[in-house]
């Protein structure tokens, strides 16, 4: 059963409109379907969708295509302060399957921060405590800006890994997704599969182990739940039942306030 099916798109809309402040904080681990979720749950509740992620990604592949070495902590934190990180919704001619278009100094780098060299950097880079400092600045202003209401959207579902702990302690509303590690490695091992770039089930799974050690054991902002959060474990699931089950939460959280 889909979120719409079960509740009426009107009726979303107008429980988005009460949140207050206007903001949704959507964490978890790599491949968890966050950011499906958080771009669906942003679509039925008309909220800007802002994928924090893809800006640890932007920095990385920067970082790497102006030959920075990514242990050049000093360089690296220089460069996220420099860089010119866009943010659009996809243009008319865009439409292949990127939930978001990111432009980095102007280029189109949506496809590029997914190049297996920024996943296998991408947490080393995001440990810094100077690449965090420039990315939470410009998240939590984003983030303060719609969550007022008064901006073109009437509020921002933003995903990540600290972003209800760290970037918008505030949120109205707070989900941690999670997964099995062996579930989570299928489904980005079908993912690399139907971009015809297969690759070993196995590498994949210690990949993803990897990178959720580095990412909740950094000293900076590390991954976790924030203590009032709403746990979403979506094992077995399809992405239809979790924002079902995400929209639920929705209303008991505005019909409680
Ligand atoms: O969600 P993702 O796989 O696209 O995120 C890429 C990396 O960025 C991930 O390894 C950890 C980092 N990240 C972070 O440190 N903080 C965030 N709020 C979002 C992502």
């Amino acid at each position: 059963m889909t979120a719409t099916s079960e509740f009426h798109h009107q009726d979303i809309l107008a429980l988005g409109r009460q949140l207050r402040p206007a903001v949704i904080a959507i964490d978890g681990p790599a491949a968890s379907g966050k950011s499906t979720l958080g771009f669906r749950l942003a679509g039925l509740l008309d909220y800007l969708f802002l994928d924090t992620g893809v800006m640890y990604r932007a920095v990385t592949w920067a970082v790497l295509a102006q030959g920075i070495a990514c242990g050049d902590e000093a360089a690296v934190g220089d460069c996220a302060h420099a860089v010119d990180i866009d943010i659009r919704a996809p243009g008319a001619d865009q439409q292949d399957g990127r939930h978001t278009t990111v432009l980095v100094d102007g280029r189109d780098v949506t496809w590029l921060i997914r190049a297996p060299e920024v996943d296998r950097n991408v947490s080393v880079v995001s440990a810094y405590p100077e690449v965090r400092r420039a990315l939470t600045a410009k998240q939590r202003q984003i983030a303060h800006r719609y969550g007022r209401g008064d901006a073109d959207r009437p509020g921002i579902v933003l995903v990540g890994r600290d972003t209800g702990t760290v970037v918008v302690p505030d949120a109205a509303l707070k989900l941690y997704v999670d997964a099995t590690p062996e579930e989570r490695a299928r489904r980005r091992h079908r993912e690399l599969e139907k971009q015809g770039k297969p690759v070993d089930y196995d590498q994949v799974l210690a990949d993803m182990i990897r990178r959720d050690r580095i990412d909740s054991e950094r000293a900076v902002a590390p991954l976790r739940p924030a203590d009032d959060a709403i746990r979403i474990d979506n094992t077995g699931q399809d992405a239809g039942a979790t924002l079902a089950q995400a929209v639920r939460v929705l209303r008991q959280k505005v019909a409680s306030d």
